[in-house]
């Protein structure tokens, strides 16, 4: 499959991630077809979308053009077989194995034998989903960042036996959806996440030994790294439940005891303070 092949992208799972995708295929001119499991979910999607256009579009940040695409490029549906016709499916389905792999062994049938099958995972191996298709040399990690129309990063993970020719596709599409491809191995947490999550980690066990206080770990990393935005109030966006996980997949793959979560952290997830979405997290919300 080459990218003057790819007309139509098929986005599986409407939530935080997917519906950004579509949007972003939309505005670069691809239809698309998004499929969830939930109609509420599949609506408020929608609605989510034609929210970010209409501010994009004020702003002038989008053309008429794409303006206009946005509303008429996004067939949203239920039925998983409504993207038999596409060249390209990314998967954003809910973070679990089992729901995935379901996925892709579906989209297996469902489509061309040519169709690449992308997923948005940030913890599953490329390589195990790609197992259960008959294609593994089609199935590729393509890991957008949140919010997906602001940030530019899409990592692009190969799995063992991933071809080449779906990379430089992959790829490609990346670049004509305004976006930065950077390749990554299929390894825990790619990149961007065995970084990060560990860096957040840490300033977790240095809050819980008293080196700082929240404000005091935020401000160093800000003033002192010139990061955006300090770890704690980072790890608050995340989710602390999300940031957990991610922690406990870096230390299940590697099982080096340098990934271990830190002790806070499971106290508050068992406490219910999961950061901004709580209400409540290193900081009140
Ligand atoms: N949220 C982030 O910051 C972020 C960043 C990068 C990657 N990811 C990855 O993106 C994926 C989606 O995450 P999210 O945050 O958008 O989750 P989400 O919970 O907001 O959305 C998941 C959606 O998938 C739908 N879904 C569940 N089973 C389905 C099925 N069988 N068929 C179709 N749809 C189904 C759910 O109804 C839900 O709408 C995950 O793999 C996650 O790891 C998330």
């Amino acid at each position: 499959m080459n990218l003057d092949e790819i007309k139509t992208i098929g986005v599986i799972g409407a939530g935080t991630m997917g519906h950004g995708i579509a949007q972003v295929c939309a505005l670069s001119g691809y239809q698309v077809v998004l499929v969830d499991v939930d109609q509420g979910l599949l609506d408020q999607a929608v609605a989510n979308i034609t929210a970010s256009v209409d501010k994009l579009h004020a702003k002038n940040r989008i053309t008429d053009e794409q303006f206009a695409a946005a509303q008429t490029n996004i067939t949203p549906s239920l039925a998983l077989s409504d993207v038999s016709d596409a060249q390209i499916v990314i998967e954003a389905a809910t973070e679990n194995k089992a729901i995935k792999l379901d996925i892709f062994k579906q989209l297996d049938t469902l489509t061309a034998p040519e169709t690449i099958l992308a997923t948005n995972t940030s913890s599953i191996p490329i390589t195990e989903i790609g197992a259960v298709t008959n294609r593994p040399a089609q199935v590729i990690g393509m890991h957008f960042m949140n919010p997906v129309p602001i940030m530019k990063l899409i990592e692009v993970i190969r799995g063992l036996v991933t071809s080449q020719a779906t990379t430089d596709t992959v790829i490609a599409l990346a670049e004509q959806l305004g976006k930065t491809p950077v390749e990554a191995a299929d390894f825990p947490g790619f990149i961007a996440n065995r970084i990060l999550i560990p860096m957040i980690n840490e300033a977790i066990f240095a809050l819980m030994e008293g080196v700082g206080t929240a404000e005091a770990i935020d401000t160093v990393l800000k003033l002192g790294a010139n990061h955006p935005m300090g770890p704690l109030a980072l790890a608050d966006l995340i989710g602390l439940d999300v940031v957990l996980s991610i922690m406990e997949v870096l230390y299940a793959g590697f099982g080096d005891p340098k990934y271990r979560a830190c002790p806070l952290l499971r106290q508050m997830v068992a406490a219910g303070h999961l950061g901004r979405k709580s209400g409540q997290g290193f900081y009140s919300y």
